[in-house]
Order: C-alpha cells, then structure tokens, then sequence
C-alpha cells in the first residue's frame, strides 16, 4: 500500500516529536530484561517503526495511538518461532542473527516461552511459524494458542510481521500463519509489513522476506538465504526389512559421506534427500525428508525407508529413488536438517517413545543416543501390522530390551487377534503406568503415522493425562512429534 503525502508527512512529524521525547525520557525501565537504550538511536527505531506502520496500513483509524505506544523498547525485536520439523526455527535463527548484524537488540524466542504480557511490552515482534497436521499450530505452539488466541488481547503497542511456512499440497496452507496474523490483528497490533507465505521452502518468498528483515536491520547487502547444498553420500546398503508384508516393501538404507567430517548429527534430526529419476541424471526435483534412524557413532546414517507407489504403478519421487532406481554403491545428494524439537532429554528422567512403521526410524536413533549415555528408562510402544512379516527392527528391540537398554517393550501387532490394536489402545490400557511414568519427569516422544496413529496417541494422551497436562508437556519439551 502506498502512502499519501499526509500520512509521510505525519511521519515525519511524529519522528522530529519522539527524537526530542526520547532524548529527555529513559524509556529503559519498562523492560528490566533489555539494556537501557536511550536518545537517537533509540528515537530513530521509534520513528522507524512510526514511519513502517504508517506505510504499512495506511487505514487504521488508531495509528497516532499505536505509534505513541511503540515507545517503552523501541529498538528491541522480539524473533518467536513456531516449529514441527526445525525449519522454522532455522529460519527465526537467521533472522535474528540479520538483525543483529545491524545493531539491532534481538530477542529469539520459542512460542511455547512466550507470554502474552511479553507481547504486551513488546513493541515489535517478528513471527517466523509454520504449519502442520491438518491446518494445525506445531506441537510447540498449543498451549500459546489455547491460553492465549483465544480471545484479543491489548497488543496495541506492537508492530509485527509473519513469516508463515507451509505447502500448498495441504488444503489449509499457512493456516497457523493466518490465524497468528488474524489474532495479532484483532488484539490491536499493526503489521510492519504485509505476511509472507512460503511454499514448500520457496526461495523468492525466503528472499521476500529477508529483504524486509534487511530493512528493518539496515543491512541490505546480504546474500540471499538459500537451503544448504547438497552433499554426496555413498548408499552402502540396503536391505528390506518386511518381507512377506502385507505392508509396501520398508528398507533400512546406511549411508556414508563421502566428506568424513559430515558424519555429525544429533538423534532427532532430519534428512533431506534430492530425489532423482531412474536415469539417475541429476535434475531439479523437489526433496524429500526421512527421520535419521542411527547415532554418527554407528558410522552411517541410517533410513527407514517405505516404497511408495501410485494407484498406476509409479513409485513415489524420493522412496522410488531410495528404494529402488539407486544402485547400491551410487551417490544419493543428502543434507542434514537440525530438528531441535525432536531431541532427546539431556537427563536419565524417563523416557515414552510411540510410534509405528518407519516411525521406527526417529525412535530408534533416540534410543540409541539414550543408551550411549546409560539413560536406560526407555519405554518403548511400537506398532506394525504382523509379529512375523513386519519385524523393522524389532529383532534389534528385543536384543535391547534384554540387554536392559529398553527399561519395558510393547509390541502391537494391529492384524493380530487378541491383545491391543493398535498403540494408542495399548497406551489407553496401561493408563496408570503411562501416568506414573510422567509423574517420574518422563518424557513423551512420538514418532510416525500423521493419518490415525498421532491423533489417536494424542487424544489417549489427553484422556490419560489431562488436557491441561499435556499442552504443559508440550510448552516444556516433554511431548514432542515427528509426524508425517
Ligand atoms: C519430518 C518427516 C520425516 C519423514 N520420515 C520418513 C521416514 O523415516 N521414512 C519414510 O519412509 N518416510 C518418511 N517421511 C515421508 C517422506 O518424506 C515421503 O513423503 C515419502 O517417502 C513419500 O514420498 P515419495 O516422493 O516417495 O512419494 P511422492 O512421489 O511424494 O508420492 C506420495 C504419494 O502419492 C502417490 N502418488 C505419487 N504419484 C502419484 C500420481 N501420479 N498419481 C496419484 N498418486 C500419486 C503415491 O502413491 C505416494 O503414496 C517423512 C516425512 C517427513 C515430513
Ligand atoms: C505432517 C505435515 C503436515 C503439514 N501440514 C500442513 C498444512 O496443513 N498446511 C500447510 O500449509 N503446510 C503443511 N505442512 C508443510 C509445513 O508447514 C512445511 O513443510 C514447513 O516448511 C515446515 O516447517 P517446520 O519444519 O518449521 O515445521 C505440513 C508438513 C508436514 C510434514
């Protein structure tokens, strides 16, 4: 939206008013948590921010009010991210360390530390958060929202923008993006600049948005952001896991930098891999994520891998590549992605680990880690389809299990007669021992099927636990997902 004449010049205006205001007020006492910042630099931010709302929205009604009230932090930005799979918090990261290449006090928050009294002292805030689920807020968003977008809130003071990541394969894109920006709205805050949906980690969008991050920081020489390239990794092996299945074909793949010093991850993190056609030419196709299944102290990293294919026959971009088109012996292009959100506890407390499928990918890599560092109160409830075709991994459970690195092992097997169905019915069936986990501290880690499996643990969580119990674990880190 351009700005009139008018509004420039009560722009203007309102910067000559603050520069003198702010040279004779210390504003610094409003925000004990931030240095005291006072005279130009300070009455600049604030002129900055009077000048960006005007541009920005030219038709609230409010604007000399909501530009007066920017005054108590005017060169503090708040940076809060809302992340499933890391991305997000990857990028709140880079905006933040923009910022502050150009001076700017940054302030890097994870939603589930924020407070809507933080946001109300606030007086710019920038949102980087993305969407999962079906159009849900991630895991580490929840409890944000239900205590506090329920309702507006007085967030007049507050300048903000969204950076709202999703896929447009989903058919409510950006939808958490979109309800932050509606309820930031609806509680008087005004926008610094127009929300930014990003597509599938679309690099014109990313540019778009860092480009108003330059702006805001006064660095605008920046070179644009882009994912971090690929790096070749020899397929060393690759082995099916379920044979007989009624399941599609599961393989475990191990693969191995051809650089040495890339063997370095953390159990919880992500790969992304660049998916090729059979003709193995290397082309641009989108890429593709898998769970990392293996410690770097195994040597390799391993995947869990389901063969996809179409109603017609054709195999699925990234597993066909994977399972099927790469030779044994090939180059595969793989980059690791940190997934803060899905690490371990760094203590002994207990631990509940829920998943099925290749879900066992995450988990095992998690138990593994857990295990190097005797933490050995591993409670493991896994599910597949039969105890004879579908054993991914369950071999290696057991020896585990026997060995005491898995404190107790639930397998459940869902097109077997007797016993539970499937995992959520096995945690609904030993309530109280899921309780008592928790009340030792454990925390709660689930990993595989988005369709069925993490909505039905979550609500057997919530009917277990409590509703407010559990929007607790996940605003602390005891709840936590990798689910697709
Ligand atoms: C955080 C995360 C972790 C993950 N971890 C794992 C993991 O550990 N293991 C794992 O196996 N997967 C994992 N996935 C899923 C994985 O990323 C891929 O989505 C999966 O391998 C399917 O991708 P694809 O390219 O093979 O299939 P795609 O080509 O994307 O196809 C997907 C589906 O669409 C159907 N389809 C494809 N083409 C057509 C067509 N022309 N017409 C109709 N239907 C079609 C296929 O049947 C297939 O089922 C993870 C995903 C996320 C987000
Ligand atoms: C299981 C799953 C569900 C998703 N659901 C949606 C959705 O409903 N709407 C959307 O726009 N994007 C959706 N996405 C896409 C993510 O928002 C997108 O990949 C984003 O970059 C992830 O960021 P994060 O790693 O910070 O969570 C989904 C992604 C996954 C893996």
């Amino acid at each position: 939206m351009k700005a009139t004449l008018g509004q420039i010049g009560i722009g203007l205006f309102l910067l000559v008013v603050v520069v003198v205001f702010a040279g004779m007020h210390d504003f610094s006492g409003m925000q004990a948590a931030s240095p005291p910042r006072t005279g130009w630099a300070g009455a600049l931010g604030v002129g900055w921010v009077a000048m960006s709302v005007l541009l920005t929205r030219g038709k609230r009604d409010a604007i000399t009010k909501d530009v007066v009230s920017v005054a108590p932090m005017p060169d503090m930005m708040l940076v809060i991210h809302a992340s499933q799979t890391g991305f997000a918090s990857e990028l709140a990261a880079r905006t933040a360390e923009l910022l502050r290449s150009g001076s700017v006090t940054v302030e890097l928050r994870d939603i589930a530390a924020l407070t809507p009294a933080m946001l109300a002292h606030a007086t710019r805030a920038l949102f980087v958060v993305s969407t999962t689920g079906e159009g849900d807020a991630p895991d580490n968003a929840t409890a944000f929202r239900r205590a506090a977008m329920n309702s507006p809130q007085a967030l007049h003071g507050l300048a903000y923008g969204v950076l709202a990541l999703g896929d447009r394969d989903y058919e409510d894109f950006c939808a958490f993006g979109h309800d932050l920006e509606h309820w930031l709205h609806a509680s008087g805050a005004v926008p610094l600049f127009d929300l930014v949906e990003v597509d599938n980690g679309d690099e014109g969008a990313l540019r778009h948005w860092q480009h108003h991050v330059a702006q805001l920081s006064g660095v605008t020489t920046q070179p644009d952001w882009s994912r971090p390239a690929y790096q070749p990794w020899r397929l060393l092996e690759r082995r099916l896991l379920n044979r007989g299945s009624m399941g599609g074909p599961c393989f475990h793949l191990a693969l191995a930098p051809e650089d040495a010093t890339l063997l370095s991850w953390q159990a919880g993190d992500i790969v992304e891999i660049g998916p090729r056609h059979a003709s193995g030419e290397p082309v641009t196709l989108p890429h593709r994520e898998y769970s990392i299944a293996s410690v770097p102290a195994d040597g390799a990293l391993h995947l869990v891998v389901r063969q996809m294919r179409a109603v017609d026959g054709t195999l699925g971009l990234g597993s066909g590549w994977l399972t099927e088109y790469a030779a044994v012996g090939a180059l595969i292009d793989v980059r690791v992605r940190r997934n803060e959100g899905f690490h371990a506890p760094i203590d002994d407390r207990p631990a509940i680990f829920v998943g099925n499928g290749t879900g066992i990918a995450g988990l095992r890599a998690l138990i593994k880690a857990r295990m190097a560092r005797g933490h050995t109160r591993n409670w493991l409830v896994f599910g597949e389809r039969h105890a004879q075709a579908d054993r991914v991994h369950v071999d290696e459970l057991e020896r585990w299990h026997d060995l005491g690195g898995i404190e107790r092992l639930d397998l459940v097997w869902s097109r077997q007669p007797g016993g539970s169905r499937y995992v959520q019915d096995r945690l609904r069936a030993m309530a109280d021992e899921v309780r008592s986990y928790v009340a030792e501290g454990a925390s709660i880690y689930v990993c595989g099927s988005l369709a069925g499996m993490a909505p039905g643990v979550d609500a057997a969580l919530r009917n277990i636990l409590g509703e407010s119990l559990v929007d607790e674990l996940a605003a602390t880190g005891r709840y936590r997902r990798d689910v697709y």
